[in-house]
């Protein structure tokens, strides 16, 4: 077998490696493993391209590869499990730039003697690169609060976008008939500006959507680089993200119960809409001390735990667990209600109680748990808010209309665990804060749970 051959081996089988990780991330007890194998694949993939002969600027492509590293290692060390979306959107942005400057650069330097595909291939992904990057600059700031997470809509919005559609038809087609470099370029720049457009629009709940969205961007972006520079390992990367991402935002938007033509054109199209949500001002709230809920968990019969985005932020899973123990302990029937975008990123509810060791056997999903709720004398939701807001059922008009929720409403009793009255991520009030059949305990979760866990075992 020749040098050559063995190195397309290598690549084969870095590849496979790729697609044994995926399997292994589709379920919570081989993520780890997959991960690792993935990243063994990219390493050995790196490996072989510096000892493949003829590499060029090899000093330049390690400089890069260590700025990299030195940002992106203690970047991803650091991050709060909260954050990870804001991370997953700056990571997957600079990898659309990353492809789309790729292309570029291999456009330049062979630009005369360009065939078509690759031509088409180059415009591909400077286009679809250059979106994803400022459209995850875009989501970057809506997350992490640099911005307003509501929808930004521009007045002439729609005329705006006809001209950068006509604008981008236009260059792609005097790139590919002329192969020209400037027209690449100019269409990189309309791309970038089209990136920031087309995010713009996305209301604060929808925004881990377009991440997944953009990320799959990414992956056709290196795909097309991959033609472009004639690798195949970087061609299957590329599809294997471009198609799970693909899947993801699918599943994603099922999950919101809105299809993905709404949630990213919603606020463009919408006609205005009064959302009526009752005044707050003549409701009156029934708020409960530590001792008053401690004895209504200590005598239900079944309750159903369901934790949001908050169980997170408090950092309260092992303290959950604690208290979902000394209840069982009791002979109080618990289970998890797990819906299936709580919290703020894809399974962040599973991973986070996983964390804690809470047994699979207790989570309930979404469709599992909601013919439970009628029977079910106590619901203790711990830091959720929108995922069981009925308005998302009752109130067409409301932004989260139309998204499935877990119907707590319809348990006996339920035990908001929150620090405020103030709303969740949909920044919508919620009807069920005020309902007669619930009671608020405020605080910290992590501080309020404890003390029930202090309290439970003397109710
Ligand atoms: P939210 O609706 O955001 O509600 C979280 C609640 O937790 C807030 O009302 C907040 O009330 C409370 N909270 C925050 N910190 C707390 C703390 N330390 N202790 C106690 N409570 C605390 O969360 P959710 O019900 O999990 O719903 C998820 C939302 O995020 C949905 O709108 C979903 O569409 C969106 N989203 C989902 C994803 C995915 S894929 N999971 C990603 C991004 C966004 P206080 O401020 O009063 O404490």
């Amino acid at each position: 077998m020749s040098r050559a051959d063995t190195v397309e081996l290598v690549y084969l089988l870095c590849a496979v490696s790729f697609i044994v990780a995926l399997k292994g991330l589709s379920t919570p007890r081989h993520a780890r493993a997959g991960n690792l194998v993935g990243a063994a694949g990219m390493t050995v993939a790196v490996a072989v391209t510096f000892a493949t002969p003829g590499l060029h600027r090899a000093l330049l492509i390690v400089g890069a590869i260590a700025l990299g590293s030195a940002i992106g290692l203690p970047a991803a060390r650091s991050v709060k499990m909260t954050a990870i979306p804001q991370m997953v959107a700056a990571f997957n942005g600079v990898g659309g730039a990353a492809a789309a400057l790729v292309s570029l650069a291999e456009f330049d330097r062979s630009s005369t003697e360009t065939g078509l595909g690759t031509a088409a291939a180059v415009l591909l992904s400077a286009l679809i690169g250059a979106v994803s990057f400022t459209g995850s600059a875009v989501t970057f700031a809506k997350l992490q609060e640099l911005m307003t997470g509501r929808p930004v809509v521009l007045p002439a919005q729609r005329l705006i976008n006809l001209l950068l559609g006509a604008s981008t038809v236009g260059l792609v087609v005097w790139g590919l008939a002329a192969r020209s470099v400037l027209a690449a370029v100019l269409l990189t720049i309309v791309a970038l500006v089209l990136g920031v457009l087309f995010v713009l629009p996305v209301g604060g709940a929808d925004v881990p959507v377009v991440i997944s969205l953009l990320n799959s961007f990414t992956g056709l972006a290196v795909a097309a680089t991959g033609a472009v520079l004639r690798t195949p390992l970087l061609l299957v990367a590329g599809t294997l993200v471009g198609a799970s991402g693909t899947l993801l935002t699918r599943m994603m938007s099922q999950a919101m119960g809105r299809p993905l033509s709404n949630i990213l054109f919603g606020a463009i199209t919408a006609q205005p809409t009064t959302v009526v949500t009752g005044d707050s001002d003549d409701r009156s709230v029934r708020t409960g001390t530590v001792d008053d809920v401690a004895v209504l968990l200590a005598y239900a019969r079944q309750v159903v735990i369901v934790p949001g985005y908050g169980l997170a932020v408090a950092q309260a899973q092992h303290t959950i667990r604690e208290l979902a123990d000394l209840l069982e302990h009791r002979g109080v029937e618990v289970v998890y209600g797990i819906h299936p975008v709580a919290g703020r990123m894809p399974g962040h509810m599973n991973v986070l109680l996983a964390e804690a060791n809470v047994p699979y056997e207790q989570l309930r999903e979404m469709d599992e748990v909601n013919p439970q709720l009628p029977l079910t004398d106590v619901v203790l939701v711990v830091g959720a808010n929108d995922v069981v807001n009925p308005a998302a059922r009752d109130l067409p008009g409301s932004p989260i209309y139309g998204m499935p929720i877990l119907n707590v409403d319809e348990a006996h009793a339920v035990v908001f665990l929150k620090r405020s009255m103030r709303p969740g991520f949909a920044g919508i009030d919620n009807a069920l804060l005020y309902d007669p059949k619930t009671t608020m305990l405020f605080g910290d979760a992590k501080d309020t749970l404890n003390a029930l866990v202090a309290a439970v075992p003397t109710a």
